[in-house]
């Protein structure tokens, strides 16, 4: 699974985003170390906070689906119905819950349609706070 490829898994099911207050539509998809890939749109609903980001979703999908170790994500974000002409980088709470299953080196992925951009967990969300605060080897 190229980065290329995994970027076109998050294109894809970008498509089905479901974001009819911001406008903004994401796609992502999650690549397991076995090979798997677990794709994510946003979710949003009528009480804001409610709303599920497409990284969430995926990581949603892939631990349900009984994976738990992974290598990378892809993130493609911007105005629905357009294409993606920004880069899209995730939120806070989305990095935090990527700390849950994933080391520093876990590699996000994102293009503005030109440019690849990659980033380390690790320089996303320095200093963490995870399982190995609370005695866990994470
Ligand atoms: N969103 C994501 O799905 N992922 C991100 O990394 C950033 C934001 C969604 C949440 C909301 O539906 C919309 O984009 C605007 O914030």
């Amino acid at each position: 699974m190229t980065d290329e490829e995994l970027l076109a898994a998050a294109e894809e099911c970008r498509a089905n985003a479901y974001a009819p207050y911001s406008g903004f539509a994401v796609g992502a998809a999650l690549l397991a170390a076995d090979g798997r890939v677990f794709p994510g749109c946003n979710l949003e609903n009528a009480a804001y906070s409610a709303t599920c980001c497409a990284e969430r979703a995926a990581f949603s999908r892939a631990v349900s689906e009984g994976a738990r170790d992974f290598l990378k994500i892809a993130v493609v974000g911007g105005p629905a119905g357009a294409p993606v002409s920004r880069f899209c980088m995730p939120c806070g709470v989305c990095r935090q819950v990527m700390r849950e299953f994933c080391r520093g080196d876990f590699t996000v992925l994102t293009t503005d349609g030109r440019e690849i951009r990659r980033r380390t967990l690790a320089g996303l969300l320095p200093d963490s706070f995870a399982a190995d605060a609370l005695g866990g080897d994470r």
